[in-house]
């Protein structure tokens, strides 16, 4: 299994790290920096003696690195500063993925791609459409990075192990995301049944912000260690046939009345992708948050250099 990451910065070397000591296959790592690719690879195999794992990561600043990768994992671009939206980041990053996608295309023509870059749900639709791989080749990881800071913070209000709290989250990586309360289990009892209506609503407003929180901290750059994270896990379910539902961008074509949009929704991964679209359940308020979500989305498709 050939698992490629384009773009060695934060998110990309750590899920580098992650993935290759996991052992989930032979990790390439790609950047435009010339040498800094090389340099973290080099890095990360002289780690092998002490950890007693055997990986392989190999690091290039030539995109033809990638050449015949099962999946292709995208990190390149630029991350937000203090007080940045990630819709401002499109401009830019949007640019640098059509080249990137293009070569993903070119060499790389039966891989499943993760993109990671933000705006997530609009570069992933990109991704879809410059490579014009199906639909279900094309995925992007964003709303299970996001469930696991709802549980996160659930863990902590209820004093519980983070591990035992199944949180959903669904629509934009974004302000736009949707917490939801009463699909978020407890071993299997609903959130609903723990917390009364304004502490859940002051969780999910933390859950929305904690991205940004965490970018204010840092002062440059923006989250990499949970991102990494479940970047392995999406990477681990498709290298690992899983068929294991998990919250992805994925294109809807019609699945909760939305069409030609990529957006958040758990699906089941396997192999080949994105093998289910799972349409839960919502009720009035939330269905039209969703909507609202993905018109949000929907209005910024027009920007993108794709056609
Ligand atoms: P970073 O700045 O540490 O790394 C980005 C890397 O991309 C840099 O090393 C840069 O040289 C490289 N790059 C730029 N253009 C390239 C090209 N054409 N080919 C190859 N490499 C190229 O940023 P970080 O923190 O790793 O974040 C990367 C992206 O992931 C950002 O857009 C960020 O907003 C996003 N992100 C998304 C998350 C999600 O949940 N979807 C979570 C965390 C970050
Ligand atoms: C995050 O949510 C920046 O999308 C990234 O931390």
């Amino acid at each position: 299994m050939k698992i490629s990451i384009i773009g060695a910065g934060n998110v990309g070397a750590i899920s580098a790290m992650r993935i290759a000591q996991c052992g989930l296959g032979d990790v390439v790592l790609v950047d435009i920096a010339k040498g800094l690719a090389k340099g973290k690879a080099l890095d990360l195999e002289d780690a092998r003696s002490i950890l007693k794992i055997n990986y392989n990561v190999q690091g290039s600043d030539d995109i033809n690195a990638i050449r015949d990768s099962d999946i292709v994992v995208i990190t390149a671009g630029l991350a937000r500063k203090p007080g940045m939206t990630r819709e401002e980041l499109l401009a830019k990053n949007s640019q640098i993925l059509k080249e990137v996608c293009l070569s993903i295309k070119s060499l790389a023509a039966n891989s499943v791609v993760i993109m990671v870059t933000n705006p997530l749900d609009l570069m992933t639709y990109l991704a879809l459409k410059v490579t014009g791989f199906s639909k279900n080749k094309v995925l992007g990881m964003g709303i299970s990075l996001d469930a696991s800071r709802f549980a996160n913070l659930i863990s902590e209000e209820l004093n519980l192990q983070p591990a035992d709290i199944d949180a959903v989250v669904i629509g934009a990586h974004g302000e736009g995301m949707l917490p939801l309360a009463k699909h978020t289990k407890i071993k299997g009892v609903s959130l609903e049944k723990f917390l009364n209506k304004e502490k859940i609503a002051s969780l999910v407003d933390k859950t929305v912000g904690r991205g940004a929180e965490i970018v204010a901290f840092l002062g440059s750059g923006s989250a990499f260690f949970a991102p990494s994270a479940a970047v392995t896990e999406v990477v681990k379910a498709v290298a690992k046939d899983e068929k294991k539902i998990l919250g992805v961008c994925a294109y809807l074509s019609g699945e909760y009345g939305i069409k030609d949009t990529c957006i958040g929704v758990p699906c089941r991964l396997g192999k080949t992708g994105i093998e289910n679209i799972i349409e839960l359940d919502l009720s009035e308020e939330e269905k039209e948050k969703f909507l609202h979500s993905a018109d949000s989305i929907r209005n910024l498709l027009r920007q993108l250099p794709v056609g």
